[in-house]
């Protein structure tokens, strides 16, 4: 992952670069690093740990120079320490990466052997003497040219060079990577989000491309060296501000605002006057699509997967729901006749990117849906979906995910209204219910004391399980996700009808377990499996909807009842108490919940 920032000026640069750090952290939060030229030399202060412990630096407060480059590391190559971290320099380059490069381990031997030295155990390093090493036979074009041949992998890079004090290069592939214009001077970007408070002028270079950035003009260039021009792109010079407000932590915020998610989404794709769905511009007939494959990671898989089960529901289309980075190296039988959805939170996801970069070579039709639109997935693909929830900042997702279910859940309808598998009375139906659900989010919301007292339970129990059927099914997946990425215990969705062929084995005296069971059509069935957990020693707590039924069950060791809609949309209800839950746990455990141990909000390596 990483995110790199290089700023060329006439004004010193450090602050400024210290600033796009902060905002770039949620690419990495291992450790923090600035390069920047002054009197002749290359001077670099880097630290562990977060944007802050490097501002709190004496040294960086009064670090000079008017040219510059920075980096936030997520590690990949060696442990995150100050030493791994970057910028890594040799005497005359320094250089900030992002991406991962293959072949460092055979590079290196190489440059080892031609005497340079080593000082840290990442893979970058290999890039700093391979420029430094060009560099003493050729001038810089050629030298840039001939190190990124020379690499295998993904990466985006900011150098700068102790010899060519007015100039910072970039490169790409793979990784994502922007070039900035502002008055007298230019900047380099991992996205548009990290410049934005400098300039709403953009280029986002494309693979294989550099640039050389000057105070006054930017060149760039292909991988032959070649000298092109780029497009300025002028993107909404509003710099959305968001912070946690009253809220202890942005992840509680986040929870919170689903309801306005929602609520915006529905504006934006419900033709209330017309009871119709608000999507008219699909580039394609509706006859030339008769399957659709959903893609992403982590929690967009999630929803993915939520997706099937209303695809199949809704429409005749065939559908299938793939993880990015399993679709990625498949041998995959591309149909003309199938959509390619892609769905990501960043829209900056590496492997979910690559998917969508193989559709796109392979002639498909790409669909994304995303939360950031000026993102690589959103200018890549055919047809754009927005979320419109707003910036996330926490590293486990929520507003987002039920941003996507909506959005995908609309797709779903409109698919089924355009094939004529839903008749007009069953949309119509279907909307009123759906025009309700942000109320219905919003009450649920308020179930907070009891998910409270349970979190503990899950604390201290050495793993838990989170069960359900169908529609319920991909929200286990969901809720076991959040409580491991940051309450760090171990927690595993699962079918609830599968228990049976082995994971039942884990169930002993005490092992706390979610079971999902709306009443919906699979009701009876989870609570069957429910009464073979509780049986063995499981301590139940159920998620159910609101119900003048009894629940037939005995020995349930915690109830909380959302509210009640149709069958479709409870997954929505449910997926809040989930959310909750990982967040009292990690709460009570005072883990860091926006910036969980060894994780990311934006995951661009493979
Ligand atoms: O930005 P994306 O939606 O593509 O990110 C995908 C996953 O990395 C992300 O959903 C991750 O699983 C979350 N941290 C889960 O809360």
């Amino acid at each position: 992952m990483c995110g790199i920032i290089g700023i060329n000026s006439s004004k010193p640069v450090s602050a400024t670069i210290i600033n796009s750090l902060k905002k770039l952290e949620y690419r990495g939060y291992d450790s923090a690093g600035i390069a920047t030229l002054s009197s002749g030399l290359i001077n670099e202060i880097k630290s562990e740990g977060r944007v802050d412990n490097l501002e709190k630096n004496s040294l960086v407060q009064s670090m000079e120079g008017t040219i510059g480059i920075g980096h936030v590391r997520w590690a990949t190559h060696g442990s995150p320490n100050s030493i791994n971290a970057h910028p890594h320099s040799s005497q005359n380059v320094s250089v900030v990466h992002n991406g991962i490069i293959e072949n460092s381990t055979l590079l290196k031997k190489f440059l080892v052997s031609k005497g340079h030295k080593f000082k840290s155990q990442t893979d970058t390093e290999v890039i700093v003497h391979l420029i430094t090493e060009h560099l003493k036979t050729e001038n810089i074009v050629n030298s840039i040219k001939k190190t990124l041949k020379a690499l295998h992998g993904s990466f985006a890079l900011g150098i700068l060079f102790k010899d060519e004090p007015d100039l910072i290069v970039g490169a790409r592939r793979g990784s994502p990577l922007a070039v900035g214009y502002g008055p007298s001077e230019n900047y380099l970007g991992s996205d548009s989000y990290a410049l934005k408070s400098m300039t709403n002028k953009i280029t986002y270079l494309n693979d294989g491309e550099f640039c050389i950035i000057k105070k006054d003009h930017v060149e760039f260039f292909n991988e032959d060296g070649t000298k092109i021009n780029k497009k300025v792109l002028e993107l909404s010079s509003e710099e959305e501000k968001y912070d946690k407000g009253d809220y202890k932590h942005f992840m509680a915020k986040e929870i919170e605002e689903q309801p306005i998610t929602l609520k915006n989404g529905i504006k934006e794709y419900v033709d209330s006057a017309n009871n119709n769905i608000n999507i008219y511009n699909i580039p394609w007939k509706k006859n030339e699509i008769n399957s659709i494959t959903l893609i992403g990671c982590g929690t967009a898989y999630h929803s993915c997967l939520m997706a099937k089960y209303w695809f199949e529901e809704l429409t005749s289309l065939d559908v299938n729901v793939d993880i990015a980075s399993e679709f990625r190296y498949r041998k995959n039988r591309f149909k003309r006749d199938s959509l390619y959805v892609f769905v990501s939170q960043s829209g900056e996801t590496a492997d979910t990117y690559a998917a969508l970069d193989l559709c796109n070579k392979n002639g498909m039709k790409t669909c994304a849906v995303v939360n950031v639109i000026e993102s690589s997935i959103a200018r890549d693909s055919e047809f754009v979906l927005p979320i419109h929830c707003g910036t996330e900042i926490g590293v486990a997702s929520t507003k987002a995910f039920l941003g996507q279910i909506l959005i995908l859940y609309i797709l779903a309808l409109k698919f089924g209204s355009l094939r004529s598998d839903l008749d007009k009375e069953k949309l119509s139906a279907k909307l009123s219910d759906l025009k309700n659900l942000p109320k219905l989010v919003e009450q649920t919301l308020l179930t907070d004391n009891k998910i409270q007292n349970v979190s503990s339970t899950f604390n201290e129990a050495k793993g838990s399980m989170f069960l359900g059927r169908g529609f319920s099914y991909p929200i286990a997946l969901e809720g076991a996700l959040k409580l491991k990425e940051l309450s760090y215990v171990h927690a595993e969705g699962y079918p609830a009808g599968e228990m049976k062929h082995g994971p039942l084995a884990l169930i002993e005296e005490g092992m706390p377990v979610v079971v999902l069971a709306p009443r919906d059509n699979y009701y009876k069935k989870t609570i069957s499996n429910m009464q073979e957990v509780i049986a063995r020693g499981a301590k139940v707590l159920l998620i159910t909807n609101k119900s003048t039924n009894e629940i037939v069950s005995e020995n349930i060791w915690e109830t909380i009842e959302v509210e009640s809609t149709n069958q479709d949309l409870l997954p929505f209800l449910l997926t809040i108490p989930l959310q909750k839950l990982a967040y009292y746990a990690a709460l009570k455990k005072g883990f860091d919940i926006d910036k969980p141990r060894n994780l990311a909000k934006s995951v661009t390596v493979e």
